[in-house]
């Protein structure tokens, strides 16, 4: 049977590779070539079937945070306790599990349980479903400043490793991610090593994820229905911003108003993901939420060689909706180098559009994005090819220090940094894009 499940999966694994390289290939110049990666580091299970593996914490709501965590014992409680004190646990909680299947796999008993409410900025001692082990998390901030972590692609190489450590050297309040998680690619035992390997990240301050590629694992009629692992190990406040789809939400922490959208599910005019963008977006209060930021997997604007064009649908559907909206920033991945553009709106500088940057270099098994067009477009002011990460730290209510940090081996070294000005506070950006008719928004307006 273990004979049988092993080829199965092996022939799986073989389709997607190579369904992904010929999307790949398709797609770039002949002349692009990634250097070696480094070797993936499987993280093993050490710890008795009762005990919590896996944990990571996720925010939910205005003061809550959701535990989740995974065991090989299918008996074990959905119980979070907690406390403001190591080793006193006054308060407990307890939430739901469930389980999956993929071919012959069958995960652990997967918990998730929504703790608080909690205070902000304060460190809490927890424990889960009655083992010993204790964790701690820090809750974010209720106002400025506050320091968020962004790092896509991001995969269980000793590249990542390096880009982790870095990324905890210095304090931080939050990780975004922009997709590409596990880079399990139907192997669901990577996920499981995943989770494990980012335990010690993961459980200690709060990563708010969207999906990429990587985590659809769909196969035409013989498991058609994709994000299964993603959407049970990875839940997300969808239902507290009024989203029907673990697969786009948004939320709110200290003045930050942050929106995941996902690149491989529906978002035409017509789909119930742009409806919900266009419904979420009207509703944020900008003296509320002065800074606006979205997250997702396949850049609008990208001068690499690797997966040009690919989220160019999802730009002409979506992109009025960012600009009339006065979005801040957009984080997306997918391509494993690191970029930042000017202001941008279809595809000219624009004061009142966006910063688009792409981060998908935190160290997957693929290696870097090494190719760039020649001569770079005006629009683009600086690009890398190198593994890294993030840090964009909101000083107050117009004003926020974007910083990209190059892993050098042991060493996280600053390569590109900039001010940048809310929207939100920026005289001639105030107003909709109804004031601004010289700019010819593509679409309907808020
Ligand atoms: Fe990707």
């Amino acid at each position: 049977m273990e004979k049988l499940q092993f080829i199965v999966l092996t022939l799986v694994t073989i389709l997607s590779i190579f369904s992904d390289q010929i999307l790949v290939q398709s797609q770039v110049s002949l002349e692009y070539v990634r250097p070696p990666p480094r070797r993936i580091i499987t993280t093993p299970h050490d710890r008795p079937e009762a005990h919590p593996q896996q944990v990571h914490i996720s925010l939910v709501g205005k003061d809550h945070m959701r535990v989740s965590w995974v065991t090989t014992d299918k008996n074990a409680p959905s119980t979070v306790e907690y406390g403001k004190l190591p080793g006193k646990y006054d308060m407990s909680m307890t939430g739901e599990h469930t389980t999956y299947r993929y071919f012959f796999y069958k995960s652990g008993k997967i918990h998730h349980v929504k703790i608080g409410p909690l205070e902000p900025g304060m460190t809490y001692y927890y424990c889960c479903g009655g083992a010993e082990k204790e964790f701690s998390f820090k809750t974010p901030p209720s106002k400025f400043p506050i320091e968020f972590a962004v790092a896509g692609d991001l995969g269980q190489t000793e590249w990542t490793a390096s880009t982790l450590l870095h990324i905890n050297k210095t304090d931080y309040d939050v990780l975004l991610l922009p997709g590409d998680l596990s880079y399990a690619d139907t192997q669901q035992p990577l996920w499981d090593t995943f989770g494990r390997f980012v335990e010690p990240y993961a459980s200690r301050r709060p990563w708010m994820v969207t999906q990429g590629n990587h985590e659809v694992e769909a196969f035409p009629i013989i498991h058609a229905h994709p994000f299964v692992a993603y959407n049970s190990r990875w839940i997300m406040p969808s239902d507290e911003s009024g989203s029907s789809s673990n697969l786009y939400y948004s939320f709110d922490v200290a003045g930050v108003h942050i929106i995941m959208l996902g690149s491989y599910t529906d978002f035409d005019a017509n789909s119930a993901q742009y409806k919900w963008l266009q419904a979420d977006l009207a509703k944020v209060n900008r003296q509320k939420t002065p800074w606006l930021v979205v997250l997702l997997h396949a850049p609008w604007y990208n001068t690499n060689t690797a997966h040009q064009g690919e989220g160019e649908s999802m730009r002409t559907a979506m992109e009025h909706l960012f600009y009339n909206a006065r979005v801040d920033i957009v984080f997306a991945g997918h391509v494993h180098s690191y970029e930042r553009f000017t202001r941008v709106y279809n595809n000219e500088a624009n004061p009142c559009g966006p910063v688009y940057v792409t981060i998908g270099d935190g160290g997957n098994r693929e290696g870097l994005a090494m190719m760039f067009q020649k001569p770079s477009p005006p629009i683009s002011l600086f690009h890398e090819a190198s593994f890294g990460h993030g840090r964009l730290r909101i000083q107050n209510l117009t004003h926020a220090h974007w910083s990209w940090h190059r892993n050098d081996d042991q060493d996280s070294t600053v390569r590109d940094d900039v001010w940048l000005e809310s929207l939100s506070s920026t005289a001639k950006c105030k107003g909709t894009a109804g004031d601004q008719r010289q700019f010819k928004p593509i679409g309907d307006e808020l």
